[in-house]
C-alpha cells in the first residue's frame, strides 16, 4: 500500500513539474534533424521536460512575418525562437532579457563581443548568439583547373571565368550548366547579396551610422548603380533567368548537382556540398567574395547568423533559456561546426583541435573574413529594419528583372527610405 502511494505521489509530482516548450527552427539543409537530435539529448538529461521542434519557413522574410504574428497576438505558443542577426532591434520588446536567467552573465563574455553587442537592446540581452554567417564564394576547383583559370578576385574576373566555363561545359553537351548561381528572389537573401555587390564596389552600406552617431541614407550613388547594373547583366547570361526566384536552397540544388561553376552562399552549404549525395564532393573550394572596381572597392561578405531568443509570452521561460544555453555551449557549437559547417559564435571553438582536424577546418582560416563581414543597416534603421530591407530588395529585384533601370530604382528607394526613417540623404 505504501509503495502504491509513493508511486502515485511521484507520478503526481512528475506531472506537476512537467514542462513543455515549443522551439521554432529553420528549414534549410539539416536544420530540423539537428534541432530534433539536440532536443532529444536535452530531454534525456531533463526528465519532465518536453521540447517540440517546429519547422519554420525557409525564407527569413516569411519567418519574420510569422514571428511578428505570434508576438502581436502575445501568444505563448512558441517559447524559443531562432532569430536572425538583423531582428533584435525590431523584436526586442517581445523577448526576455536573458541576463535575468541562470548562466547567462557567466557565459556572455565567451561569445564574439560584436554579436553580443548586436543582440543587446537597451542593456537587455535579447538573444544568445547561436551561429554566425558570412557570404562566401564557392568555386569548382576541378573546372578552374580544366580551363586554366584561377579563383576570381574581382566581379569582372568572375563574370569572364563563369562565361568561359559555361561555354565550355555546354559545348561538351551539358545544356543545364550555368556560370554563377546566387539568391535573386525578392526577400531578405537578396538584401544580403545586393549589399555585397554594392559595398564591394565602393557603394556604401545603404544607411550608415556616422561618427557622431547620426544616420545617413547613402544608397543613391554611382558605384551602387554600377554594381546593380553588373548584377542585372548576369541574369540570362551566366545565371539562369530563374535566378530572380532563387533562394539559398535553389542555388545549392543547381550547384550540388554539378551544374554551376560558382555559387554565392553561406557556410552551411559547405558540409552539404561534401555530403555523400553531392556530385561536387571534394571538387570545390571557398573564397572571399570578389571585389568591385569602383573607388573604395573591397571584399564584402554580408554578416548573417542566428540567435536564440525566448518569448516574453512563454509560460516556461526558464526551460527555454536553459535549453538555449545548452544549444550554444562549447560542445554543441563544435558539433554544429563539424557536422553542419555552421560558424561558432564562441571564440574558443575556432581553436579547438577537434575543429582543426575536421572537414570544417576552413573556418579557422576564414576567421578574418567572417569578422570583417559587412552588417546590414539593422541597427541604423531599427525598429524599421524589416521595412527598410523590403524597400531595398524590391528595388534591386526590379532592376534584376529589367522592370526598372538602376538609376531610377535607387532614386525611388532613396525617397522611400527618407520617408520611412526621416534621415537625411548623402547628397
Ligand atoms: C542566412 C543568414 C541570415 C540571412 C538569411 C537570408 O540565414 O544567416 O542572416 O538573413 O540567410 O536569406
Amino acid at each position: 500500500m505504501k509503495k502504491v502511494f509513493l508511486a502515485l505521489a511521484a507520478a503526481i509530482l512528475a506531472f506537476a513539474s512537467a514542462q513543455e516548450i515549443n522551439y521554432i527552427t529553420g528549414n534549410r539543409g539539416s536544420d530540423v534533424d539537428y534541432a530534433t537530435r539536440k532536443a532529444q539529448e536535452y530531454m534525456a538529461d531533463h526528465p519532465g521536460v518536453t521540447i517540440n521542434v517546429i519547422q519554420g519557413p525557409e525564407s527569413a522574410t516569411d519567418r519574420a512575418q510569422q514571428y511578428l504574428q505570434f508576438f502581436e497576438a502575445q501568444s505563448g505558443e512558441v517559447d524559443l525562437f531562432e532569430i536572425d542577426v538583423i531582428w533584435p532591434g525590431d523584436m526586442a520588446e517581445h523577448l526576455v532579457n536573458l541576463y535575468d536567467y541562470a548562466g547567462y552573465n557567466e557565459a556572455a563574455p565567451d561569445f564574439f563581443p560584436a554579436i553580443v553587442a548586436n543582440n543587446t537592446v537597451d542593456g537587455r540581452l535579447v538573444g544568445i548568439p547561436y551561429f554566425t554567417d558570412a557570404g562566401l564564394l564557392y568555386y569548382r576547383q576541378d573546372l578552374l583547373d580544366k580551363y586554366s583559370l584561377s579563383v576570381p578576385t574581382t566581379w569582372d574576373e568572375l563574370t569572364a571565368a563563369a562565361q568561359t566555363i559555361q561555354d565550355g561545359e555546354r559545348a561538351e553537351g551539358n545544356p543545364d550548366f550555368w556560370g554563377f548561381v546566387w539568391q535573386g528572389n525578392a526577400y531578405e537573401g537578396l538584401t544580403c547579396d545586393a549589399l555585397e555587390w554594392v559595398a564591394s564596389n565602393g557603394g556604401g552600406e545603404i544607411v550608415e551610422v556616422q561618427e557622431d552617431g547620426s544616420k545617413l541614407i547613402t544608397i543613391n550613388n554611382e558605384n551602387a548603380i554600377a554594381a546593380l547594373e553588373k548584377a542585372a547583366s548576369w541574369v540570362g547570361t551566366i545565371s539562369p533567368n530563374g535566378v530572380t526566384g532563387y533562394q539559398e536552397e535553389d542555388a545549392r540544388e543547381v550547384w550540388q548537382s554539378g551544374n554551376a561553376a560558382f555559387m554565392r552562399n553561406w557556410p552551411y552549404a559547405y558540409s552539404l556540398g561534401n555530403g555523400e549525395d553531392s556530385a561536387v564532393a571534394g571538387k570545390f573550394g571557398v573564397a572571399a567574395l570578389p571585389m568591385g572596381s569602383g573607388e573604395g572597392a573591397r571584399n564584402a561578405g554580408t554578416l548573417g547568423g542566428w540567435q536564440l531568443a525566448v518569448s516574453k509570452y512563454s509560460a516556461n521561460p526558464e526551460v527555454a533559456a536553459d535549453f538555449a544555453l545548452f544549444l550554444t555551449n562549447h560542445e554543441n557549437q563544435l558539433d554544429n561546426a563539424i557536422t553542419r559547417s555552421l560558424l561558432p559564435t564562441r571564440t574558443a571553438v575556432y581553436e579547438d583541435q577537434a575543429l582543426l582536424d575536421s572537414g570544417s577546418a576552413f573556418m579557422a582560416e576564414f576567421l578574418p573574413v567572417f569578422q570583417g563581414a559587412v552588417a546590414r543597416p539593422s541597427t541604423a534603421t531599427a525598429p524599421n529594419y524589416l521595412q527598410a530591407s523590403q524597400y531595398f530588395f524590391s528595388a534591386v529585384h526590379s532592376v534584376l528583372t529589367g522592370e526598372e533601370d538602376a538609376e531610377t530604382a535607387l532614386a525611388l528607394l532613396e525617397l522611400d527610405l527618407e520617408s520611412l526613417t526621416g534621415f537625411p540623404t548623402a547628397q
